[in-house]
């Protein structure tokens, strides 16, 4: 019984804005079968992000919802929720997905959604991080997956992975470097919180089974 209840494959909903590549290290995980998830559906606010051509080429629904056709933030994401139940979504993974989302999401799937930010929360949330990094001077950088609550990158810390900054980075080379770790940390997180083995405790996030195993503690995992 435990054990048919550890292979049971969680359904995902991956939203996104542009070019996927956090969507796309989360299908070769499952087609590797390294995540236990299957993504019931992509969703988009961008009708030409290159994120649905993905899904669409490994078969799995890509839905476009236009924001134009919704007068506030609060309707566009009661449409969001409507396509996700529908689905029957047990967890949202919010990939470079560019809109704010209200708490009409945020309660509906409260502690079902996760966020994925290039650079250690709470240092450097919103956009333009890795200037606003390479400007502050700082030494190390990395990213973050949180569980999203009602603010802008602030809900509770699941996972990072640290990267160095180098004298010679430019904003390209420090993304880069740090969206490798995102494609690891990413499919971790989900496969910790399908294997149910998070826990959040006000603002911080227990993986059950990591006290005595110090892998779980490494940075960059
Ligand atoms: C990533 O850097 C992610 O951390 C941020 O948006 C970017 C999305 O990249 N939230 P991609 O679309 O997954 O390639």
């Amino acid at each position: 019984m435990l054990r048919e209840n550890a292979m049971k494959k969680i359904k995902l909903a991956v939203l996104v804005s542009g070019r996927g590549s956090n969507l796309q290290a989360i299908i070769d995980n499952i087609e590797k079968g390294a995540l236990s998830a299957d993504i019931a559906v992509v969703i988009s606010d961008q009708a030409d992000a290159y994120a649905l051509e993905r899904a669409r080429k490994h078969k799995v629904p890509a839905v476009h919802i236009d924001a134009r056709k919704y007068e506030t933030r609060g309707a566009y994401d009661t449409a969001l929720v409507e396509e996700l139940r529908k689905r029957r979504v047990d967890l949202v993974c919010l990939a470079g997905f560019m809109r704010i989302i209200t708490p009409v999401l945020v309660k509906a799937y409260s502690n079902r959604i996760l966020n994925i930010h290039p650079a250690l929360l709470p240092a450097f949330p919103g956009l333009h991080v890795q200037k606003a990094s390479l400007e502050h001077g700082v030494k190390f950088s990395g990213c973050t997956v949180h569980f999203v609550d009602e603010g802008m990158d602030t809900g509770p810390i699941i996972i990072q992975a640290v990267v160095p900054v180098l004298d010679n980075d430019t904003e390209d080379s420090l993304s880069e470097r740090i969206l490798k770790q995102e494609h690891k940390i990413y499919s971790r997180a989900i496969q910790l919180f399908a294997e149910g083995r998070l826990t959040v405790k006000g603002r911080r996030v227990f993986i059950a089974g990591a006290a005595d195993k110090k892998d779980e503690f490494l940075i960059n995992p």
